[in-house]
């Protein structure tokens, strides 16, 4: 079967539903932020400090062609990986794209629980607090994020429900 692939913002739960997928489907999980990590031996905030953003997108784009025509995968990217048209082409062309959608309060809860620098949220103007700066770069890649075969939100759905409507709906994708 086509790869699976979870976009959406940073704290959507794409490593989380991904998780569970893989262990549903007995599919491999692919990590991408952890394939970059272990790649460069640094961390993404170092990446970003040291090479800037771009270098760091590029990584992505690189790590994506190499996993994305694999078959029966789960692949959980980061969450700018959609904002490059080509990556976007990569995702369409070879996998099932699934979309994952909170509430800013929500993104910023569970960013907040992590342990995890993400150098775009810290990337802040004077004065701006966390949640203004999930919702400004959240609107900014609103139609990236929109590019998917199936949309969830997850603000509220426990990841049972989340993992029942994704296998009900692969179920029919297969069918058809
Ligand atoms: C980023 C999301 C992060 C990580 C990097 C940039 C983004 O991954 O790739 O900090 O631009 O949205 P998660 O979505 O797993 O937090």
């Amino acid at each position: 079967m086509k790869s699976i692939i979870l976009i959406g913002f940073m704290g959507s739960g794409k490593t989380t539903v991904g998780r569970r997928l893989a262990r549903q489907l007995k599919w491999p999980l692919i990590d991408m932020d952890t394939i970059i990590v272990k790649e460069q031996g640094r961390s993404i905030d170092d990446i970003f400090a040291q090479e800037g953003e771009e270098a760091f997108r590029r990584m992505e784009t690189e790590t994506l062609a190499r996993y994305a025509t694999k078959p029966d995968t789960i692949i959980s990217p980061g969450g700018g990986v959609p904002l490059r048209p080509e990556n976007r082409k990569i995702m369409r062309d070879n996998c099932h794209v699934i979309s994952l959608y909170a509430r800013p309060e929500v993104i910023l809860d569970r960013v907040d629980r992590d342990v995890v620098v993400r150098p775009v949220l810290e990337n802040r103007k004077p004065g701006q607090t966390k949640l203004e700066r999930i919702v400004e770069v959240m609107e900014a890649r609103r139609e990236a994020y929109a590019e998917a075969d199936l949309m969830l939100d997850t603000s509220d759905a426990s990841v049972e429900e989340l993992l029942a409507t994704i296998m009900k709906w692969l179920e029919s994708r297969e069918a058809e």
